[in-house]
């Protein structure tokens, strides 16, 4: 069988042997009763490695991102969103329809807030408005293209919400991607921000998981949140031990992920696809085919045929996430069927 090389994303990305071996002999208990050791032991390592009080461990990012609402919110209050969020974009409106909380979003082009615009849409409590009680960042950032929010852009954020008494939370879904790509300590990066989520199903390839961390009182409360929403798990252990794995061995390797998508981007320019380079700055390419006239669904289609998954995003934006599982060696199998496609769309019927 021909290999198939999947850029659609870094979810899929599969457990790594020794995560496998860590899962079998993971010492387990009932979590719901605090008693799974390997839960803790992996709930006290993401509270280190962000420098929080304490952690949590839930099924998903999308998970995560409600308990916090949940915990950090009450009903009928405003919360502040990257309008090109996942939380404002892919959640299933859970923000409104579980959280019960009003998201109003503000636009970040390159990741940054307008200062004066985001103070602008801090809302107090009145007679016809809501307060705004949190705002959100995402890091990294822009539904698909990984963009690094720096730390400095962080702390004018906290800074302005200390000022209106506001909290804030970030959906760190690729968090440990910036603090590798800005060679720093997450815990350094993250340190204004109240609480946080990390996904550890994406580029750090567990099955499943993420760690919300934040103060002992955040996480009390997360903790009866993630019951409410049915995600209070068993001996859970056999999860937190891929993630105990992931934290130890799978950090520092980020930064081979970012190299391989600095490189298949340069080799898609060249290749005349629409590619920003300086937006490429961890593991996710967005790329315009506007310039050559192909939609993403004939383009992804035809590169299927060529063994090669790409995620349409927009009618002609197609993302690639380079990951664990896609070696350097790939990128110039996938540079051959990209240019194969771009010869047959030229050769196609509306072009002859
Ligand atoms: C920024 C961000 N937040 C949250 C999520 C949700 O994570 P999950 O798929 O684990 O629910 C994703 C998933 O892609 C994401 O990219």
């Amino acid at each position: 069988m021909t290999k198939i090389i999947d850029l659609r994303s870094d979810t899929v990305t599969t457990p790594t042997e020794r995560m496998r071996e860590a899962m079998k002999d993971a010492a387990v208990g009932d979590d719901v009763l605090y008693e799974d050791p390997t839960v803790r032991k992996l709930e006290e390592m993401g509270a280190e490695l962000f420098g929080k009080e304490q952690g949590l461990l839930t099924v998903s990012g999308t998970m995560s991102n409600q308990v916090a609402v949940l915990s950090l919110c009450k009903k009928g209050d405003q919360i502040i969103v990257h309008d090109r969020s996942h939380m404002y974009n892919l959640e299933v409106a859970g923000l409104a329809s579980i959280g019960g909380v009003q998201p109003r979003p503000v636009s970040a082009l390159g990741g940054r807030y307008d200062l004066d615009e985001l103070e602008r849409e801090v809302f107090t409590s009145q007679i016809q408005t809501a307060p705004t009680t949190l705002i959100c960042i995402e890091n990294t950032f822009d539904l698909n293209r990984g963009l690094v929010i720096p730390k400095e852009h962080i702390d004018e954020v906290v800074h302005l919400a200390e000022k209106h008494n506001i909290t804030v939370y970030m959906d760190g879904a690729r968090v440990l991607n910036a603090a590798v790509k800005l060679n720093m300590n997450p815990a350094k990066l993250c340190e204004g921000v109240d609480a946080l989520a990390l996904c550890l199903s994406k580029a750090l390839a567990c099955p499943i998981g993420s760690l919300l961390v934040g103060s002992s009182e955040f996480i009390a409360r997360a903790r009866r949140m993630r019951q409410m929403l049915g995600g209070g798990w068993r001996q859970a252990g056999i999860i937190a031990a891929a993630g105990i794995v992931a934290l130890e061995q799978m950090v520092d390797r980020l930064a081979e992920d970012h190299e391989n998508a600095r490189l298949l981007a340069e080799g898609l320019i060249t290749l005349g696809l629409g590619i920003d380079s300086t937006q490429v700055q961890t593991n996710i390419i967005h790329i315009d085919l506007s310039v050559l006239g192909v939609t993403s669904v004939d383009f992804c289609s035809s590169l299927l045929e060529k063994g090669v998954k790409a995620k349409p995003v927009g009618l002609y934006e197609v993302r690639m996430i380079t990951h664990k599982d896609f070696k350097a060696s790939d990128i110039e199998t996938v540079l051959d069927a990209v240019s194969m496609c771009l010869k047959e769309s030229k050769n196609g019927p509306a072009n002859q």
